[in-house]
């Protein structure tokens, strides 16, 4: 493949369009266009504070949590985008309780798109960094309009997924199953131009990223594991990260290595799971770690192999380095 820091994702996607001879071009037209809403979103989100977007919706969502204006406007915008391009067969968002179907106006395709519009919310109006995550499937239904079961399928299905960051720069980190990918978007051209190619995540991180304050609704395996990452007698010693946004608490250990966890906690009896979505979160950065050589689990296995059971189903989450996660899967199966 023929490819060139600097070279625009446009450019980088056709790329990989010519290498698959079966590519019909459908998926470059989908992807292309997702990148137009991110675009979109990345204007309002950086004009936040000015415009009146910032605060909250005065509703909430399927998962009971105060919608913020800017969850609600990249929502929005990605439904209007992304209907009408005839790629589609349904979509999910985790701002919605069940599929969106593509109007019968418009042309049906043979992808679904599930995705987190905002993720990071709580974040919105401290100026700390948010993204968008998604996860692309192929239909696997005989109907033209996609059903349930074109949505619920287990993570290692996915044909594409990945993640736009909304911070210092915005930047847009993907993969297709050939390794993961980032571009970052030059302001004022609005191009996304590759500057991270083929990222491999460190083996072993020096980073753990994860919200203490529920130390007490752990299990004592997770208590004792997060009291490792804290123990002097590791060479070289753990730090600890936590930004609130999923995305860009991944996008980090990404590129310097470190693991995330969002363990199941006792808080809630009505989400014993924990608070992240399989479908929208897990999912789709359990795919780009396995592509840059890291890996995601539930703590006791890969997310990537749930059989997903339900649109907003919740999991336990231990991503980034394979030997932390994998060291995470020992503490919790009590093997250590
Ligand atoms: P979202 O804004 O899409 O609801 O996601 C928020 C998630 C995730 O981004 C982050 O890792 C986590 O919530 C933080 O949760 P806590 O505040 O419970 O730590
Ligand atoms: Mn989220
Ligand atoms: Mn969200």
């Amino acid at each position: 493949m023929r490819t060139a820091i600097g070279m625009t994702v446009t450019e980088h996607i056709l790329e990989k369009q010519r290498e698959n001879p079966e590519a019909t071009g459908a998926f470059t037209r989908l992807l292309s266009e997702l990148i137009v809403a991110a675009k979109i979103i990345s204007r309002e989100v950086n004009k936040a504070g000015i415009a009146d977007i910032l605060g909250y919706a005065g509703r909430e969502n399927i998962q009971g949590e105060e919608v913020q204006k800017l969850d609600e406007f990249a929502n929005r915008t990605i439904i209007e985008r992304m209907s009408h391009i005839g790629q589609l067969c349904a979509m999910a968002s985790e701002e919605d309780a069940d599929l969106i179907e593509i109007p019968s106006k418009y042309p049906k395709g043979n992808y679904v798109l599930i995705y987190d519009p905002l993720d990071g919310s709580s974040n919105i109006d401290v100026n700390v960094s948010i993204g968008t995550i998604f996860s692309i499937h192929r239909k696997i239904s005989s109907d033209e309009d996609g059903t349930l079961s074109d949505v619920l399928q287990p993570g290692y299905k996915q044909v594409a997924a990945g993640y736009f960051i909304y911070g210092s720069s915005t930047m847009m980190v993907y993969t297709t199953g050939q390794g993961v990918h980032g571009f970052t978007l030059l302001p004022g051209v609005g191009e996304f131009l590759l500057s991270h190619e083929n990222i491999q995540m460190p083996q072993r991180g020096r980073i753990f990223s994860v919200n203490e304050s529920y130390y007490n609704y752990w299990s004592e395996n997770v208590q004792r594991l997060v009291n490792h990452f804290k123990s002097p007698d590791n060479k070289p010693a753990y730090t600890a990260r936590y930004v609130g946004s999923l995305v860009s608490d991944f996008h980090r250990n990404l590129l310097k290595g470190g693991i995330f966890m969002y363990p199941a906690d006792t808080r809630d009896p009505k989400k014993p799971h924990g608070k992240l979505r399989l479908m929208c979160e897990a999912n789709p950065l359990a795919f780009v770690a396995k592509e840059a050589g890291g890996y995601a689990s539930t703590g006791e296995k890969p997310i990537l192999d749930i059989e997903p059971e339900e649109l907003h189903q919740r999991v336990p989450l231990f991503i980034g380095s394979k030997e932390d996660v994998e060291l995470a899967e020992r503490y919790l199966s009590g093997e250590i």
